[in-house]
């Protein structure tokens, strides 16, 4: 099996992470991976705001998900480093290009020997009243909205990947 299925093959949803925060080569791989996904008809509008453990603003949305989910602890798992990605709230396939951005991003992380796992808890408060106020903090750029966000760093915990079955998500009309 070729590498790249290797990774999507061994890749799960991490959820308890190491201290230390990846060093900034990898954190700027990571996003160049993110950015070199497709997008439709190549816009290339898909930004992410990278977010460092202790940063003031990510401390405040997790409470405010936390208020509002009634969960205990924080959405993020205390991962070192949050992304969240953004995109012109107008643009048709702006979520999907975000989550293409942020498929690859998973796989990039993966790759190179982190966990990950993709949040779309903060949509609670980033879609609500306080979405102007998280938006400025987290530098959108004009007219762009909340799409998804990806906690990365070293696994602190193993987890299979899930099972599925294929006959019941799979046809193959003749
Ligand atoms: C769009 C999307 C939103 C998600 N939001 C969350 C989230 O807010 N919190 C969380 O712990 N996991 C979240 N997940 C992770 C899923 O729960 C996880 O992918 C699923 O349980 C399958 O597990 P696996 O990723 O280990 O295969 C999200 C996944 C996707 C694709």
């Amino acid at each position: 099996m070729n590498e790249v299925l290797k990774v999507i093959e061994q890749r799960s949803s991490i959820r308890k992470y190491k201290e230390e925060t990846p060093p900034e080569e990898i954190i700027n791989a990571i996003i160049k991976a993110g950015l070199q996904g497709p997008t439709a008809n190549n816009k290339q509008e898909v930004h992410i705001s990278v977010l460092k453990r202790g940063n003031k603003a990510l401390g405040k949305l997790a409470a405010e998900v936390s208020a509002l989910s009634g969960r205990e602890g924080p959405f993020h798992y205390n991962a070192p480093v949050v992304f969240m990605l953004s995109a012109d709230k107008d643009l048709f396939f702006g979520s999907v290009d975000a989550g293409i951005a942020c498929q690859n991003m998973v796989l990039a992380a993966e790759s190179l020997g982190l966990g990950s796992v993709i949040l779309g808890m903060p949509w609670r408060v980033m879609g609500g009243e306080m979405k102007d106020y998280f938006n400025e903090k987290f530098c959108f750029p004009e007219n762009y909205e909340f799409k998804i966000a990806l906690a990365v760093g070293y696994k602190d915990t193993e987890k299979a990947p899930h099972d599925f079955d294929e006959k019941t998500h799979v046809s193959r009309p003749e």
